[in-house]
């Protein structure tokens, strides 16, 4: 049982550490920057349903299958893999599941850690005051300047990146776990003084209704594919992030309450950022898909007319600068816990080759908002037509990788391990709920995973079907 083993690399102090750690790492950029600019672009509310269906469905059930293999496994996700195939009697390749975590993880941190730069940057530009009275043109310059010049976000994200390592070298006790302890309950609060600002706005309705009236005509084949990747994305998972966080997790803690308790708040924190943002968006006759600098360039503007807004813009670009580092410490963790078990490297060691290896792949980022912005590689496919390297980066890892891995972590945790096993590892005994959650991992996901896959890939057009937007 997996109470036997003990991970190498220590295990948290208790149940609230874990869920802090895990809610660290899933509040981050995926909820107050790209929740609202993907809503945006895919026209609201049917793309909010869709993606709270994903959340309830989906990611709650695959969460728990992660932190439950994590825990039973004790080890980095590769090597978790593989001995819980060999358990199982299956195959080692089932070690390339957790191969294919690692290479997500580096592939989103590279861009995780740029755009982190920009809040980095946003902090210093709140605080000199520079958003005060500011006009929806000033602020839309001002963000301009900012990602139009290469040497800046290789400064920034160098800062961030050195920011990251430094915590991850430190191991997964000191300073993470009393970071979000504070980081959580203090964004809370920022973000409802927001909507306040919101409510004020005159156009909070408008945004409400943008945000929660469905309108099936508006959601596209890819934009099901992006709803669903982006459950998977805001939640950390299907790369081995839980999974690892769950190796060091303690004996006993129900993973079903704390899964739920942490996919709860995650949602509660991109539900509040989009109600923010979209009352802004339309009281200043901006465009809700506007793209990636979307929040950059909606909130400079509640700042720059709400009293104290410079103190408040500067603390919230802070809060949001901690929740990315939060979660960018989870995104490098399954690379680093391998280098450290099987390379017998220290973790600072560790540290330094997984940070080098993303800070170069990051270079690709942020030369697709300045130098290669007209670079569209893959132009002659209709969805990625004016998509840069960041874009593409973007949709194949949290919109391919990361369903891809959860439909694995999924047949693994309900096909190939024994069902008492997982009896056992949930500690739920054969209750209703393990049926329902057993039911739901083993066809629900891969179900709803492989139709949205055929849908975009148009091998089975099931929005048409449906009468669906194309
Ligand atoms: N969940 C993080 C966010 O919403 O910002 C991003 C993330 C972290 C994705 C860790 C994947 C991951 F493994």
């Amino acid at each position: 049982m997996g109470g036997k083993r003990e991970s190498i690399h220590g295990v948290w102090s208790g149940r609230l550490a874990f869920v802090l750690a895990a809610t660290g790492s899933a509040v981050g950029l995926g909820n107050i920057w790209k929740f609202p600019y993907i809503a945006g672009e895919n026209g609201g509310g049917a793309f909010v349903i869709v993606y709270l269906c994903c959340i309830g469905i989906i990611g709650v059930p695959i969460m728990m299958a992660e932190v439950m293999l994590g825990r039973r496994g004790r080890r980095s996700p590769i090597n978790t893999m593989r001995h819980l195939a060999r358990e199982a009697g299956a195959s080692p390749h089932w070690r390339w599941l957790g191969w294919a975590g690692v290479a997500a993880g580096f592939l989103i941190l590279s861009y995780y850690s740029v755009i982190a730069g920009w809040a980095l940057a946003y902090v210093w530009r709140s605080a000199g005051a520079m958003f005060v009275g500011a006009t929806s043109e000033g602020v839309a310059s001002i963000f301009d300047q900012l990602v139009t010049d290469p040497e800046r976000l290789i400064a920034w994200h160098t800062l961030f990146m050195v920011m990251t390592m430094t915590v991850v070298a430190r191991g997964v006790r000191s300073g993470l776990e009393k970071a979000v302890r504070y980081l959580v309950p203090a964004l809370f609060v920022l973000l409802i003084m927001l909507n306040g600002y919101a409510l004020a706005s005159g156009a909070f309705d408008q945004g409400l209704e943008f945000l929660f009236t469905p309108d099936f005509s508006k959601l596209s084949a890819n934009g099901f594919l992006i709803a669903l990747g982006h459950a998977f994305f805001t939640l950390s998972l299907g790369m081995g992030a839980i999974m690892v966080y769950g190796s060091y997790l303690p004996e006993r803690t129900s993973i079903a309450k704390t899964s739920i308790t942490i996919a709860f708040l995650d949602t509660l924190v991109a539900l509040l950022a989009g109600m923010a943002i979209f009352p802004i968006v339309f009281a200043n006759g901006m465009d809700p898909g506007a793209g990636a600098g979307l929040i950059f360039q909606t909130l400079p503007i509640a700042f720059g007319h709400m009293a104290g807004g410079v103190v408040f813009g500067t603390l919230f670009f802070v809060l949001l600068v901690f929740a990315a580092w939060t979660s960018a410490i989870s995104l490098i963790e399954p690379a680093v816990a391998w280098l450290v078990e099987n390379h017998g490297m220290t973790r600072v060691h560790a540290s330094v080759v997984a940070g080098m290896i993303t800070w170069t792949a990051g270079l690709l980022t942020v030369f697709s908002f300045n130098l290669w912005s007209d670079f569209h590689p893959l132009a002659f496919i209709e969805i990625f037509r004016t998509a840069t390297l960041f874009d593409l980066l973007d949709y194949l890892t949290a919109n391919i990788m990361l369903p891809l891995g959860g439909l694995l972590i999924a047949v693994f945790s309900v096909w190939v391990m024994q069902r008492d096993d997982s009896v056992q590892e949930l500690d739920m005994g054969d209750s209703a709920g393990f049926r329902l959650w057993y039911f739901l991992v083993r066809y629900v996901t891969p179900v709803a995973v492989i139709i949205v896959f055929l849908n975009v890939t148009k091998l089975v057009n099931f929005s048409a079907l449906l009468g669906l937007a194309e």
